[in-house]
């Protein structure tokens, strides 16, 4: 079955994965428009998923959009941020489903940023051995990544989202306009997932980034649109191709083995996964030119615009092992070896393993 919204949508991409294709809708006043919901089936009941956050800013305009499709519109409001990214706070939604006496056929809406859709999504995908979802991402990393795809997870204290499901959505809605309620330091987490498109599989895009990172950075509605498009583009191309990571998909994970690692070795919640992915990339890059892979100009390049976008590119001081230990938690990991997504020329990447002498000139490195 597919969804997809009228026309209220500026854009819209669409993610071929048979009978769970779906549209990702991006636009400005979608939340409000009954016209983007007019597609999904009818239920007898929706909740709306969210946070502390983001459910006093966009939750009852969510509720008044929806009420003309459902006889209950219910919402339950998790605590906000990454640390709660676990059981206890996922629970809360099978609480509250059970509480309403939510059937099979309830729609699970996630509003607010990846820490909401992917909790939302897997408790989605539990819930009665799975009900229908959707994806209403308000930062911009969750309208360029984490809304589109399927992956679901929560944390686990030893590894970043070890436990999970790939469970797709009906529908994607990304409305442009909650972009601008976005703290600054959260519109820089999300251009690194941004960025990260161009050295993996775009350079023209990547050249549209460079020219357009200080119209991004003024939020202008034109800089964003495209850069949300392009991205999912380039999410649903991948996807379509490799749903559950069986290879291509991997690629996504640019900078992301050294992210986590930052992100559970200082403890979830210190850095936002859009800084420890901007930062990982830069290590990433500095792996795959000691590897001989791509050269010195090319990871000066995406540096800069990492830096550009205001996000870090030097790492916290874990110390190498601990860096190590950290990696070889990392899903892609097979036999307790590490393996990197790096940049194998420019414009394409992949998955190698690297000695652990080079790793650690490259923490050396980056980490000073
Ligand atoms: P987040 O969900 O923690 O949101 C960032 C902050 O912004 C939060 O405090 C949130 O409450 C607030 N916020 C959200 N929307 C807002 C708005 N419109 N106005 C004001 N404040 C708003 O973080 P994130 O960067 O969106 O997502 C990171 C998470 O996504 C991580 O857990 C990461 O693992 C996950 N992720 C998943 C995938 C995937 O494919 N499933 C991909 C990338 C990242
Ligand atoms: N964010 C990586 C992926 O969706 O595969």
């Amino acid at each position: 079955m597919s969804f997809a919204p009228a026309s209220t949508a500026l854009h819209q991409v669409r993610i071929d994965l048979g009978d769970r294709s779906y549209a990702i809708a991006i636009g400005s006043g979608l939340l409000d428009a009954p016209a983007t919901w007019q597609a999904m089936p009818a239920a007898q009941t929706a909740l709306i998923v969210s946070n502390t956050t983001v459910a006093p800013l966009y939750a009852q305009r969510l509720a008044q959009a929806l009420a003309s499709r459902y006889r209950q519109v219910h919402q339950v409001v998790l605590p906000d941020g990454e640390v709660h990214k676990e059981w206890q706070t996922l629970n809360l939604v099978f609480d509250a489903l059970l509480a309403k006496g939510c059937d099979r056929k309830t729609v699970l809406y996630a509003l607010g940023g990846g820490v909401v859709g992917d909790m939302t999504g897997f408790a989605a995908a539990c819930y009665m051995r799975g009900v229908p979802f959707v994806q209403v991402p308000t930062t911009l990393l969750a309208q360029v990544d984490s809304s589109v795809g399927g992956k679901t997870a929560i944390n686990h204290p030893l590894g970043k989202n070890m436990v999970g499901a790939f469970y797709q959505p009906q529908l994607v809605v990304c409305d442009l306009d909650t972009l601008a309620t976005l703290p600054a330091r959260e519109l820089s987490a999300g251009l690194a997932e941004i960025i990260k498109y161009g050295p993996i599989a775009d350079l023209d895009f990547l050249d549209w980034i460079e020219a357009n990172i200080d119209a991004l950075l003024a939020r202008k509605a034109g800089a964003l649109a495209h850069a949300v498009r392009r991205s999912c583009e380039i999410k649903a191309w991948v996807v379509g191709q490799d749903e559950r990571e069986a290879g291509l998909r991997a690629i996504l994970n640019f900078g992301h083995t050294f992210g986590h690692a930052i992100e559970s070795g200082l403890g979830y919640g210190q850095w936002l996964h859009g800084e420890a992915v901007g930062c990982g990339m830069v290590m990433a890059l500095q792996l795959s030119q000691r590897l001989g892979l791509v050269d010195p100009a090319f990871v000066a390049r995406v540096t800069a615009l990492i830096a550009r976008a205001g996000l870090p590119i030097t790492g916290p001081k874990l110390g190498a092992e601990r860096y190590l230990e950290l990696m070889r938690v990392d899903k892609k990991a097979e036999a307790g070896e590490i393996r990197f997504v790096l940049i194998d020329g420019r414009g394409k990447a992949s998955l190698r393993a690297a000695p652990d002498a080079l790793v650690r000139e490259v923490l050396a490195h980056c980490c000073p």
